[in-house]
C-alpha cells in the first residue's frame, strides 16, 4: 500500500485496480491523507480560499431520491429570494472578506437566461467573482453566463455509475449531464464537478471510477460528500455514507489532480465535528461559508443536519478563522481560481 502512495504521490497516476486496492484498504488511511495534505501544500500551497455560498431559490424541477429539495417532496417550505436581496447578500459576502460567490438554486425554470444573465451583471459590477451552481442548461445559456461574466460553474456527476445514477435521479440522463459538463468547458467556464459517497449501491469499484472520469474530464475543482439521508425522500431508511470513505475519495483526488480547487464539503462538517479540518488536512483547500440569511436557509434541506452548519455568517467567519489559523494555514487573499484552470489557460 505504501509504494501505491508513494507512486500516487509522485506521479499523480493509479491505475483503476490500483485505486481499488487503496479505498478497500483499512490500514493506511492516515498515510494516504498525509501523502494528499503534501500534495495539496506542494501544488495550492497553505492559503485557504473562502466561497460565500447564496442559495437562492429551494424550488427544483428535479426527483432525485436522495435529495430534501426533490420535487414531490411537498414537507418543505419553497422559496424564491428576490433579485435586490440576492444583491445584498452578495455585499455582505463582501463586506465580510469574501473574494467569490457562488450562487446556488435547485433547477428552477423562473430563472431564465435573461434574469440569471442580469443577475450576474450586477453582481460582476462589486468585483466578485462568480460561481453558479443552479444544474443542467443548454450550451447557448451556458456561453450566455460566461459573457455575462461568471466565471465558474458547479455540477456535480453525483456517480460515474450510469445504471445507479438512473435508479437515484429518475427522469435524468447520465449523458445529458456529461454533455453539460463539456458544454460548460467550452463555455470558457472553470469547471467544478464531484460526487457522493454512500448512496445505495455504490461501491469502491465506482468511486475508483469516478476519480478517473475527474481525470477524464480534466475538472478544475472537485467536491466530494457523505450521502446523508433525509426523512422526506424515498432513501430515509438508508444508511449514511461513511466520512472516511469520503475523505478516502477526496484524497485520492487531490494525489491524481494535484493542482484543483477542492472544497471540504458541509456534508462532511455535518457527519462529525472535525469533519471539515480533517478534510483540511486531507487534501481540501477550500471552505464555502454559507451566507444566505437564515430565514431561507433553514429551507435549504438538501439533508438533515446541513442548515445547522455554520450558524450566522459572522460569527461562523470568526470561528473559521480561528479554526484555519490553529491548522497553520491563511485564508487567501485573491479570489482564488483554480490553479488548474490558469495553467490550462496559459499552456
Ligand atoms: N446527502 C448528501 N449530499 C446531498 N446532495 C443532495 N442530497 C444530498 C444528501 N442527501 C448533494 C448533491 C448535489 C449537492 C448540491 O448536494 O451531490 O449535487
Ligand atoms: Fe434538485 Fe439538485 Fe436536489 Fe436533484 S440534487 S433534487 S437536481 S436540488
Amino acid at each position: 500500500m505504501m509504494d501505491l502512495i508513494k507512486k500516487a504521490e509522485e506521479t499523480h497516476e493509479l491505475s483503476r485496480d490500483e485505486l481499488i486496492a487503496l479505498l478497500n484498504d483499512g490500514q493506511y488511511c492516515e498515510e494516504l491523507f498525509a501523502a494528499a495534505d503534501n500534495v495539496r501544500q506542494k501544488y495550492v500551497g497553505d492559503e485557504i480560499h473562502l466561497r460565500g455560498l447564496i442559495e437562492f431559490s429551494n424550488i427544483c424541477r428535479n426527483n432525485c431520491c436522495y435529495c430534501g429539495l426533490r420535487r414531490d417532496n411537498h414537507n418543505l417550505t419553497r422559496y424564491r429570494i428576490d433579485i435586490p436581496t440576492i444583491l445584498e447578500m452578495a455585499r455582505h459576502a463582501q463586506n465580510l472578506g469574501l473574494k467569490t460567490v457562488v450562487l446556488q438554486s435547485g433547477e428552477d425554470c423562473y430563472y431564465t437566461r435573461e434574469r440569471l444573465c442580469n443577475l450576474i451583471r450586477e453582481i460582476k459590477k462589486n468585483g466578485l467573482a462568480l460561481t453558479l451552481s443552479i444544474g443542467e442548461r443548454n450550451f447557448e445559456d451556458y456561453q450566455a453566463f460566461r459573457d455575462a461574466g461568471a466565471d465558474r460553474f458547479l455540477l456535480r456527476i453525483e456517480t460515474t455509475d450510469k445504471e445507479l445514477y438512473l435508479r437515484h435521479d429518475p427522469g435524468m440522463s447520465w449523458d445529458k449531464r456529461a454533455k453539460c459538463l463539456s458544454d460548460l468547458r467550452r463555455a470558457g467556464l472553470e469547471v467544478g464537478s464531484g460526487c457522493l459517497v454512500g448512496l445505495p449501491g455504490q461501491k469502491t469499484e465506482t468511486y475508483a471510477d469516478d476519480i478517473l472520469f475527474f481525470k477524464n474530464i480534466d475538472a478544475d475543482m472537485i467536491g466530494i460528500g457523505p450521502f446523508i439521508p433525509h426523512p422526506d425522500t424515498p432513501l430515509h431508511n438508508a444508511q449514511s455514507g461513511s466520512l472516511i470513505m469520503a475523505l478516502k475519495v477526496m484524497a485520492l483526488t487531490r494525489l491524481l489532480l494535484p493542482d484543483i480547487n477542492i472544497p471540504a464539503t458541509t456534508a462532511m462538517e455535518t457527519l462529525a465535528p472535525d469533519g471539515q479540518a480533517k478534510a483540511l488536512q486531507s487534501g481540501a483547500n477550500v471552505i464555502m461559508p454559507n451566507i444566505t440569511l437564515d430565514s431561507y436557509r433553514r429551507h435549504y434541506e438538501l439533508y438533515p443536519g446541513k442548515t445547522a452548519v455554520g450558524g450566522a455568517p459572522e460569527d461562523n467567519m470568526q470561528r473559521l478563522k480561528d479554526k484555519i489559523s490553529s491548522l497553520g494555514r491563511q485564508i487567501a487573499t485573491d479570489a482564488g481560481s483554480s490553479k488548474h484552470f490558469t495553467n490550462r489557460q496559459n499552456r
